[in-house]
């Protein structure tokens, strides 16, 4: 470490009273299992389970097998039905801790899990009233897919750039 102050040193990253106030305030996670967060335990089922409605349909377009019909159906509910459950837990920490409600990058995350949930919802919907899951159905899924990569992508950004919800320890 080197003992010129930060502000006269030329490698120190630019930064601003906004910025440094914002470092200030804990992004510890408040929802979390003897330290871990539930929510980053909790999306690996959504994830997946939107993978699996994608690859249902998939599989039923170039097969016709019915069987893929009733996979897509079960995979599209528990796809939302996890996705709501996560989303409660991470709503959880936007709200309660204030390190993370005061990042811009947390509501980003937000928006896309929330439209992302929506979009589970039509697909999950589609599939009871008995429409056509080709195309709609599959359209869907293959919408829910791109915005489970959005959404993955900034939450993962909230965790490896921010920090949010990773304690770190002191160097001894
Ligand atoms: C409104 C709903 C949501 C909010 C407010 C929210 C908020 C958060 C927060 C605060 C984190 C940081 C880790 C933590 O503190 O637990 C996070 C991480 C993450 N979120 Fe969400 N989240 C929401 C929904 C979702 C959904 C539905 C998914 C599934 C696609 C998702 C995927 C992720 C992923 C992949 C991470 C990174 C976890 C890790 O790498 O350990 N989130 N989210």
């Amino acid at each position: 470490m080197s003992d010129i102050p930060r502000e006269e040193r030329n490698d120190a990253p630019p930064t601003s009273p906004v910025i440094e106030a914002i470092e200030r305030e804990g992004t510890g996670s408040v929802v979390a299992l003897v330290g871990h967060p539930i929510h980053a335990m909790m999306v690996h089922f959504p994830i997946a389970l939107v993978i699996a409605t994608l690859g249902s349909d998939v599989f039923y377009w170039i097969t016709g097998d019915e069987f893929f019909l009733r996979t897509g159906l079960w995979a599209a509910a528990f796809a939302f039905i996890t996705g709501v459950a996560a989303a409660i837990a991470g709503t959880a920490e936007l709200v309660f801790v204030k390190g993370i409600r005061i990042r811009v990058a947390s509501w980003t995350h937000a928006t896309a899990a929330m439209t992302l949930i929506s979009i589970m919802a039509a697909n999950w919907g589609v599939r009871l009233v008995e429409a056509p899951v080709l195309p709609h159905g599959l359209a869907l899924s293959v919408l829910a897919a791109i915005f489970t990569a959005v959404a993955g992508w900034h939450g993962g950004k909230l965790v490896l750039d921010h920090g949010v919800g990773v304690m770190v320890s002191p160097k001894r």
